[in-house]
């Protein structure tokens, strides 16, 4: 039996790697599921679960009646399928933790994801503070005023 060189093995495990990489890491999936379209598109954009761990979205989704001072309250059924589909493509879904993991403590469930230690870290060095209080963004969570592809999970535009 003809041996398989090992540096075969290795450039397959690197394409694997890479190819994982970019899927999981420069582009964030849009959300696919029509429920948490409506229902989490109401108000602001939807928001791609791969910006927070699980345990986040379920702090969030067990407090929607107090939901960053609005009641965002939805019926039981709803609240099921939402924090499953946001469980399961969360940050910390994957087999390998996606970027929004990076400098988060184990004993900490931010409830923003413009609170995530990555996402400040991005916005730090490279948003100017004068570009938060431009009228047209008004808020950090409002992604699509600087990012015109939020939507469809591309943020990385120049
Ligand atoms: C009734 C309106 C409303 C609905 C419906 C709603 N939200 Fe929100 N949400 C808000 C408001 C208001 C904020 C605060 C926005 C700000 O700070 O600019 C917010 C903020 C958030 C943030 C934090 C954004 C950040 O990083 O600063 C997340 C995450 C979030 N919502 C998730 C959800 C999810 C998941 C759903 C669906 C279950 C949902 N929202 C439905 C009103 C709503
Ligand atoms: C005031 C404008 C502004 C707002 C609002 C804003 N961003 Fe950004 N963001 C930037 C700039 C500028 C950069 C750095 C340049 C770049 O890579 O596009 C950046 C970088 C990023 C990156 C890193 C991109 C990469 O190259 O990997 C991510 C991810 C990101 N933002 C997500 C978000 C999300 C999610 C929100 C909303 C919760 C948001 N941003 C709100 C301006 C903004």
């Amino acid at each position: 039996m003809p041996k398989t060189p090992i540096k075969y093995l290795v450039a397959i495990f690197a394409i694997f790697l890479t190819g994982t990489t970019v899927q999981a890491d420069e582009r964030y999936d849009p959300v696919r599921n029509q429920v948490v379209i409506d229902e989490c598109g109401a108000c602001h954009m939807v928001f791609q679960p791969q910006m927070l761990p699980k345990k986040s979205w379920v702090k969030i989704m067990n407090d929607l009646s107090d939901h960053f001072g609005e009641d965002a309250s939805l019926d039981a059924s709803s609240v099921k399928l939402i924090t499953k589909y946001l469980q399961e493509n969360s940050a910390d879904s994957g087999w390998r933790d996606g970027k929004f993991m990076r400098g988060l403590s184990k004993n900490s469930t931010p409830l923003r994801i413009t609170k995530t230690p990555y996402w400040v870290r991005e916005h730090n060095e490279e948003v100017p503070q004068r570009a938060w209080s431009d009228p047209k963004v008004k808020s950090r969570a409002n992604c699509p005023a600087c990012h015109r592809r939020a939507n469809s999970g591309d943020y990385d535009d120049d």
